[in-house]
């Protein structure tokens, strides 16, 4: 045991007593130098060895006792029962474990399969000056005013904490109702207002209660890939649909009896940029009426349109009850918020009340409420403003930028709306792309490609040059001016 003091001794001081004994202890039994049966002090002798209080060492005792280190029985010396889990582990055989296909359902064996593109994954480090899209600012998010609100809301009192309604909270429900009326011009019911977990939640949801296996959906290419992975995993076919610069192009619609939903972005097509016209919008509710589909209208960043008044949503000119609206609020305040809603027809307001409750009960309910206090104080819209105004002034510092530093033949796509915009350079190719990102994060700027949001292959497309995915809302006007001038270097380079 002098081995056991010794090592106590180099740790004392770090932190408490009894969890040090024990993490001593378990240690030595893992690496075997106290082997399976070997016989240990008594408590009172090894707390004597160690210094510390009989009543430590007899804590750690019983609770390696309790997890099946050590065999105890009254008057006799404690013994190492069996070795710890990680080496029952490294001693299992390769042909021991299950093999994932026949222990996964239809479904987990769709994802398990499936490659979730996001602009960057959490493993990788964010470039120096980073257009990753999706972020926003953290300086930009009004700390104050939501410190406040939530606090105001933690204190308030409750008679019980229990679950809440899976729907949300109903002073966040109105509170939307009021403002998707003034900003979005749309006329729904609180009741129709369900809150989710981010707009994922809320494509998941559509997916996991619309779409089957021998269904079909149709989607924008390029488009949303976490939105169409949700979608490819219920099993249900999709269908490609393309996009201009105007945003789906609806004429290529299928006439396929299958197809049961059509998700689409058309305030801000992602990631081309596009502003669906009314007579495309018109065409499309008119061929989900034809199919008597659904339509999933994501409005992830309608909040962000510059030069003239946001365009109305989609579902604000349906009639007949066909179109799933998703608002979040990622890109107003923030993303790990992971609050958004839907407004959903009358017709599906039970059916994805219920679904919600089992997906997950409710969203947080803190949270819900401090929002429905900065929507109701009109603090929510000043932010708006506030952010919109911010943005533009990025948007033009990055367009600016582009027309000064990158080659004259550079040509931008979707910069009437939202927090990206796509760049285009028509002196490389699609190939291109991974070596120039390469290339870019090297120099500390980080860009994402286009390629990878296409789901057709490039040889059943008409030729296009290598496009870039530009996200500008994290960043200051320095770094969009640097960021750029990199980019050009890089860009020469390759060229
Ligand atoms: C098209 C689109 N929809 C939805 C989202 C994400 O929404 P949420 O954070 O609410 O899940 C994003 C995020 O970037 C997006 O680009």
């Amino acid at each position: 045991m002098s081995q056991l003091k010794a090592k106590a001794d180099r740790r004392r001081g770090a932190n408490g007593g009894g969890r040090r004994v024990y993490a001593l202890l378990r240690a030595q039994i893992a690496d075997g130098s106290l082997a399976v049966g070997a016989k240990l002090p008594s408590t009172r002798a090894l707390a004597a060895d160690l210094g510390v209080a009989r009543s430590t060492v007899t804590v750690a005792y019983e609770q390696l006792a309790a997890e099946g280190f050590l065999a105890t029985a009254p008057g006799r010396a404690a013994r190492v029962a069996a070795p710890l889990a990680p080496d029952a582990l490294a001693q299992a055989q390769p042909g021991s474990q299950p093999r994932l296909a026949s222990v996964l359902s239809a479904y987990g064996q769709r994802v398990a399969g499936m490659e979730l593109l996001t602009a960057q994954t959490s493993a990788a480090a964010p470039a120096r000056i980073d257009f990753l899209y999706g972020a926003v600012a953290a300086r930009d998010f009004p700390t104050l005013a939501w410190k406040r609100a939530y606090q105001a809301e933690l204190l308030r009192q409750q008679p019980s904490l229990y679950y809440a309604a899976p729907e949300g909270d109903s002073g966040l429900r109105q509170a939307l109702q009021g403002y998707l009326r003034r900003a979005r011009g749309l006329a729904c019911s609180a009741e129709q207002i369900v809150i989710v977990q981010g707009a994922q939640q809320a494509i998941d949801l559509c997916a996991r209660l619309l779409l089957e296996p021998g269904s079909a959906y149709v989607f924008e290419d390029p488009g949303y890939v976490m939105a169409r992975r949700c979608f490819e995993a219920s099993g249900a076919r999709g269908v490609a649909v393309p996009v201009d610069a105007l945003g789906m192009d609806t004429s290529s619609l299928p006439f396929d009896a299958q197809v049961r939903l059509a998700y689409v972005t058309p305030s801000h097509q992602f990631p081309l940029g596009g502003v669906l016209p009314i007579a495309r919008r018109q065409a499309l509710l008119q061929w989900a009426r034809q199919h008597n589909a659904w339509i999933v209208e994501d409005d992830y960043d309608g909040e962000f349109r510059y030069g003239q008044r946001p365009i109305d949503a989609l579902q604000s000119i349906d009639a007949d009850g066909r179109v799933i609206y998703i608002g979040t609020f990622s890109k107003a305040l923030s993303p790990q918020l992971r609050l958004a809603y839907l407004v959903l027809p009358a017709s599906l307001v039970p059916l994805f009340r219920k679904a919600k409750r089992l997906a997950d009960r409710h969203a947080p309910v803190i949270e819900q409420r401090a929002l429905a206090s900065l929507i109701d104080s009109g603090a929510y819209e000043r932010h708006v403003r506030r952010m919109r105004r911010e943005n533009e002034r990025r948007r033009s510092a990055l367009l600016d930028a582009i027309r000064r530093r990158l080659p004259a033949d550079a040509k931008v796509a979707g910069t009437a709306a939202g927090l990206h915009l796509v760049l285009w350079l028509p002196s490389l190719r699609p190939g291109h792309e991974p070596q120039l990102i390469a290339a870019a994060r090297a120099a500390g700027v980080g860009v994402y490609a286009v390629s990878p949001l296409f789901a057709r292959p490039q040889s059943a497309m008409p030729p296009r040059p290598a496009g870039l995915i530009l996200g500008y809302a994290s960043l200051t006007l320095a770094q969009i001016d640097e960021g750029m001038q990199r980019l050009a270097d890089a860009i020469a380079a390759l060229a």
